[in-house]
């Protein structure tokens, strides 16, 4: 017997979401199942806020970003009789099943739903930031890196005519995979992200380096990286993160650097620019998957489990191990970033960072 399921899209919005809603409606309908679109996350699961789905009604977004059911950072478990109003509203709306479509926090909810009541969902990866457990890799993550590569060529070029150093802010939260791929596609001279602290002298020497041969230098930096003398912004968000945007860590890096290397400083800051736009083909591809498998293990009856990609293949896993820990930069990602950025000549490029790496592992 056909089955109604109800899919939501929960936390940061990005590129690749409505491939993957797209994805999981043509399966589900395929396979004889309803579906019903929750709006606005877990707030729609609270509020009981929904609309139908049908296959029309997904045929044209492959190529669009955002989300067309809207999002939200809304934690039942923070809310008055949350948990308890998404049960009802799976009864009310006589869902079997709920595909819920997220990153560490939306999943996270879902994991625990399904521990503590059974809660018959199943989970799609998503997020820029790639720092989900138990997937390779994660849609949003291609598309934001590949706009923010972008964008730091433009800022070589203009600093090149200038004989600056510019420094590209991006976003990508406590893990720096975003920093780490722009950074290296972009052939950045220095890359901080948050995963080691900054070494100051390290940097310098690099940067110093690189502008003298090159008259511009390239730093991407990561929007949660700590920095000396810092004042952090202790604002969080429902899900206990801290809220990132105001820190300045552009400003910040900026003076440091002007400073201490005595060359003309500029930053840039690419936020929320990076979420949005059309998703590439990979993100494209991997969303259209992970949402044709959800529908498959709706389908199947299997639940408490995220659908994640293993090199090529996408396959269930625990939906507790997927959101258990944070996926961070590895030490091997780290050396390779130091291979790469451009020498101080003095410090053989190993030394300084090679240090702060062994401190990391
Ligand atoms: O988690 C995705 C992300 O884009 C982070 O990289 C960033 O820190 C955060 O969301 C920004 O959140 P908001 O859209 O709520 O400002």
């Amino acid at each position: 017997m056909g089955k109604r399921i109800g899919l939501l899209t929960g936390g940061g919005d990005c590129p690749g979401l409505n491939p993957a809603i797209r994805g999981a409606v043509i399966q589900a309908t395929a396979l004889g199942h309803e579906c019903v679109g929750l709006l606005d996350g877990w707030k729609g699961m609270i509020e009981g806020n929904s609309r139908p789905l049908s296959r029309e009604d997904v045929e044209e977004i492959v190529g669009k970003g955002g989300t067309m059911l809207g999002t939200s950072r809304t934690n039942p478990y923070k809310k008055e009789g949350g948990v308890q109003k998404c049960l009802e509203t799976m009864k009310k709306l006589k869902l079997d099943a709920l595909i819920a479509m997220g990153g560490e926090d939306t999943l996270g909810v879902a994991s625990k739903l399904f521990a503590e009541h059974k809660f018959p969902v199943v989970g799609v990866p998503k997020t820029m930031d790639n720092d989900l457990s138990s997937t390779d890799y994660t849609f949003g993550f291609d598309t934001s890196v590949t706009l923010a590569v972008d964008a730091a060529h433009r800022l070589v070029d203009t600093g090149r005519s200038h004989k600056r150093i510019m420094i590209l802010e991006v976003m990508g939260r406590h893990a720096g995979w975003v920093s780490l791929f722009t950074g290296i596609a972009a052939g950045a001279d220095y890359v901080c992200l948050p995963e080691r602290p900054v070494d100051v002298k390290d940097m310098t020497a690099r940067l110093k380096a690189a502008h003298a041969k090159k008259n511009v230098a390239l730093v991407v930096a990561s929007e949660a990286i700590d920095l000396p003398g810092e004042k952090k912004d202790e604002k969080l968000d429902e899900f206990g993160h801290m809220i990132l945007k105001e820190r300045g860590v552009a400003e910040r890096l900026t003076e440091i650097i002007q400073k201490e290397t005595g060359v003309e400083t500029r930053s840039a800051v690419i936020g929320h620019m990076q979420r949005g736009g059309p998703p590439t083909l990979f993100d494209r591809m991997l969303g259209t998957r992970v949402g044709v498998k959800a529908a498959q293990m709706v389908d199947a009856g299997k639940f408490g489990v995220m659908v994640a990609l293993k090199g090529t293949e996408v396959v269930p896993v625990s939906l507790k191990d997927a959101t258990g820990t944070l996926k961070t930069v590895t030490p091997e990602w780290l050396s390779l970033l130091d291979t790469l950025m451009y020498p101080s000549g003095a410090a053989k490029s190993a030394g300084a960072q090679g240090k702060a790496n062994a401190a990391a592992r």
